[in-house]
């Protein structure tokens, strides 16, 4: 189905070309439009236009408008203020152009991005027999909306979970287990993949801590589990097989709380660190070939001008170390050659707590010094978010100081949700199933709306009891605009949706409309600048302007005539698509009874 041309990009046209026509020697101008409050659009280009033309600009401005062809889109265009135009649509203008997104059921009329590329995106990665916290959380939430809304907007997005599955402690905890070779047993035979996720997170707790106090207590324990790394390192079958299983182990625990939080994580994107591990000589022979990294003190080392310790001293990327190990910064370097030359990527984007921002400095100036990366065809960005804060503004812990377990948080989030929807269940007529059902869909969504209508590189503060309050800015608002539309539609009868483009609208209406015929921008705007918080924001304002527009318009009121009632339904149907289409984007579900 072809895209709509949205109201604005018509408006601006017209405009564009009138601007032309009445000023040859500008060239192409942009009228800069916005929507108003006092029409439907202002355009303020005309000023600066004006200014290098020497001309008056409400002259300028009265010629601008006997060019413009108004057609059967422009009601009325006037000269305003200095030398502004207020711009006014035709009611069927928009009934028009709405009555084309509504005929594409499935895009909303929304076109695809010009020249779509490739994006690896790098988010939900937890690491292996640790605990996830809400860092992890917010990762995972913030990069499934990324991934929905770029593949929304044509892109081919490759996902790329980036776990810690390597590193010097898989010595101690494999040492440990064949030591100790029942530690990671399943005691229970559950299908239940939440109950089976605890109890893999509960061995791998256990076996940590114990391996740790062995660690630390015992020199002999110690000797065999750095001599265990090595093992590891080279390759050792039965070693790899041991440290296999806690990849399994732990991947049994992600998965039940990434289940929990109803999104889909694919086990063929789950490329850990030890991915990397053949990359890893080649990336620092090319690294020292090329100049980029130097020989210090033993180890490999990239330098920057503006990276400085505290004492002045200038604080190097360290790729290699002196001991000949890999760390983080090799693997994420091998990762970049892998993502660019193998996978194709224009771009990637790594969805990453704003502490680690400094490391991704150094790695992507690295990669570029290579050649590896570009500031044109091939770039890559940290979407960097903030710190999860508790109801206090510290860091979000337990009353203990431990980290929240997210099973634990989410089951609160969903309790509380089912207990607001129980109270209104009985007046929906919903089946205890149903309430069950939403209650889970209401909690998370609560949960990632929260985390992804503040602008990611802020703190924000988890707060249950504003996140599942049924007013303000939560997704249980939203998802209640949504059900709201089902019910009245379920209540139409015979009445269907349809539109009317020869009827008069209402201001509310024109309001509504105006704003449906944005979607597409809003969503291009979140696309390119990777702000999941304004498609949350352009919801948000949809379901206010739904609010406004049930207090001054009556939908099924026997006072309507027929075409009324069915213009109307058809708008807020229209508006459920939209709220359904972008609360999906987010990830969060609308329930059809609420
Ligand atoms: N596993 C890391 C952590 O928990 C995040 C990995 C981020 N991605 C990357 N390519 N370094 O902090």
């Amino acid at each position: 189905m072809a895209p709509v041309t949205s109201l604005t990009a018509s408006v601006h046209q017209r405009l564009a070309t009138a601007l032309s026509a009445a000023l040859p020697e500008a060239g192409s101008v942009d009228p800069l439009l916005r929507r108003s409050d006092r029409a439907d659009f202002q355009a303020n280009g005309i000023l600066a236009l004006a200014k290098k033309a020497k001309a008056n600009p409400r002259e300028l401005a009265t010629q601008v408008v006997a060019k413009v062809e108004s057609g059967d889109l422009l009601k009325e265009i006037e000269v305003s203020g200095p030398g502004f135009l207020n711009i006014t649509l035709t009611d069927g203008a928009i009934t028009r152009n709405l009555a084309a997104r509504y005929a594409d059921a499935d895009r909303l009329g929304v076109a695809t991005a010009d020249d779509p590329g490739t994006t690896v995106i790098d988010y939900a990665q937890p690491n292996v027999a640790k605990e996830m916290h809400v860092g992890h959380l917010r990762s995972a939430v913030i990069g499934d909306a990324v991934v929905q809304i770029l593949e929304f907007t044509g892109e081919t997005v490759v996902r790329r979970h980036h776990i810690g599955d390597w590193g010097t402690q898989f010595g101690m905890l494999i040492q440990y287990l064949l030591e100790h070779p029942h530690e990671l047993d399943h005691k229970s035979d559950t299908e239940d993949t939440a109950a089976s996720g605890e109890e893999a997170m509960s061995n791998l707790n256990r076996l940590y801590k114990a391996s740790r106090a062995l660690f630390d207590s015992d020199e002999e324990f110690k000797t065999r589990a750095r001599r265990r790394v090595v093992d590891l390192q080279a390759g050792d079958p039965e070693t790899l097989a041991l440290w296999q299983r806690f990849v399994d182990e732990s991947k049994i625990y992600f998965y039940s709380v990434f289940e929990k939080l109803d999104m889909e994580v694919r086990d063929p994107d789950i490329v850990g660190e030890s991915g990397y591990n053949d990359m890893l000589d080649e990336t620092c022979r090319l690294l020292e070939e090329s100049g980029v990294a130097v020989r210090s003190e033993g180890a490999l080392c990239v330098f920057f001008d503006d990276v400085k310790g505290p004492d002045g001293n200038p604080v190097p990327l360290i790729v290699q170390k002196s001991d000949g190990g890999y760390g983080y910064a090799a693997t994420d370097l091998s990762a970049i050659r892998d993502r660019v030359f193998n996978l194709k990527a224009n771009t990637l984007v790594y969805v990453v707590d704003a502490r680690q921002s400094l490391h991704f400095k150094m790695v992507f100036e690295t990669a570029r010094r290579a050649g590896w990366l570009n500031d044109e065809d091939v770039t890559a960005y940290q979407l960097a978010f903030g710190t999860v804060l508790g109801k206090d503004g510290k860091p979000f812990k337990t009353r203990e100081g431990e980290t929240v377990r997210l099973q634990d948080l989410l089951d609160e989030a969903i309790d509380r949700a089912t207990t607001v929807v129980r109270e209104k269940a009985e007046k929906v007529g919903l089946s205890e199933r149903e309430i069950v059902e939403n209650g889970r869909y209401v909690g998370v969504g609560a949960v990632k709306y929260a985390d992804l209508s503040t602008s990611a590189v802020r703190d924000y503060k988890f707060d249950l009891d504003q996140m599942v309050s049924l007013n303000g800015d939560t997704s249980v608002y939203l998802q209640y605009a949504y059900a709201r539309i089902q019910s009245i539609l379920r209540k139409a009868g015979e009445a269907r949706p349809a539109a009317h483009a020869e009827l008069e609208l209402a201001p509310a209406e024109r309001a509504l409309g105006l704003h449906l015929d944005q979607f597409g921008e809003s969503l291009a705007e979140v696309a390119t600048s990777y702000e999941p918080h304004k498609l949350a924001a352009y919801l948000y304002k949809l379901a206010t302007l739904l609010t406004t527009f049930y207090d001054q318009c009556q939908v099924l009121s026997d006072d309507n005539p027929t075409e009324v009632v069915e213009n109307r339904l058809f708008l807020v149907d229209l508006t459920a698509r939209t709220l359904h289409r972008g609360m999906g984007l987010l990830g969060i579900r609308t329930p059809e009874r609420l």
